[in-house]
């Protein structure tokens, strides 16, 4: 990880998923770049700077390259709510993701009129992370060792915190047998919708990420969205930061 006292950015996608954070950053300044709000400060001692990036895989990207262009970041906090595809975590769990990977960039396999759809058959294909004249193909990103171990050693008491592999995409997956599938080949413990964009954008500026999300829902045991946790993802991360 870069110098001990450069700026902390974190990301929340949802309102319901960076306002407490916003809230409770002190000597704010919120800056508008183009659809963002960028909001600096401190949060106890630390330098922060907090956006909402919005939904999804484009928004997520997005944000995290203006983040890391104009604020030049230590490291990158991308946080929120999830859902299950562990069957051993529930509603209020925290993930600290170890990896990140795609839900949803697939070759899908050549099926005729008729044939229907064999998602579990499809191809994964790898994504690029760019390097100006050359592209590091990969399907997964691992987040900052570092920040892992650090987030390691916070305290929480709203459910089991456990350190796993967060899949991304453009989808909300309800499929129980989809996501059993997820999680048998791939080894997914839960689903968003932003973590891998952010650490792709993260591993070409070469700047260090973490992914830590919030059990908000389980379709494996019908646990329906509750987008209240998300509230605990944020107090949980604003004593990593503490601890950075
Ligand atoms: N599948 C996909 N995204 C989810 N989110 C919470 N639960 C899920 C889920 N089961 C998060 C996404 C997105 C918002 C809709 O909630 O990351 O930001």
């Amino acid at each position: 990880m870069a110098e001990k006292n450069g700026l902390i950015a974190v990301i929340g996608p949802m309102a319901s998923e960076i306002d407490y954070i916003t809230d409770t950053i002190e000597n704010k300044n919120i800056r508008r770049i183009g659809g963002w709000n960028f909001v600096s400060g401190t949060l106890g001692e630390k330098p922060v700077v907090a956006v909402r990036s919005f939904i999804g895989m484009a928004n997520a990207a997005a944000a995290t390259a203006l983040l890391i262009e104009n604020y030049s970041p230590r490291c990158v906090i991308i946080q929120g709510t999830c859902g299950g595809h562990n069957p051993k975590l529930h509603k209020g769990d925290i993930v600290i993701g170890e990896s990140v990977i795609e839900t949803c960039r697939l070759v899908t396999c050549q099926l005729k009129e008729g044939e229907g759809s064999r998602i579990d058959a499809a191809n994964v294909i790898k994504a690029q992370i760019a390097h100006a004249d050359t592209a590091e193909n990969t399907d997964r990103i691992f987040c900052d060792r570092n920040l892992v171990d650090v987030a390691k050693t916070v305290p929480y008491s709203g459910g089991k915190l456990v350190t796993g592999c967060i899949s991304s995409g453009d989808i909300w997956n309800r499929e129980y047998d989809v996501i059993s599938f997820m999680h048998r080949s791939r080894g997914s413990d839960c689903e968003e919708m932003e973590g891998f964009a952010v650490g792709q954008i993260c591993s070409s500026f070469g700047v260090p990420f973490i992914d830590i999300r919030v059990l908000s829902n389980s379709e494996l045991y019908d646990e329906a969205f509750d987008e209240s946790l998300a509230l605990n993802c944020q107090k949980f991360c604003v004593d990593f930061i503490n601890r950075l």
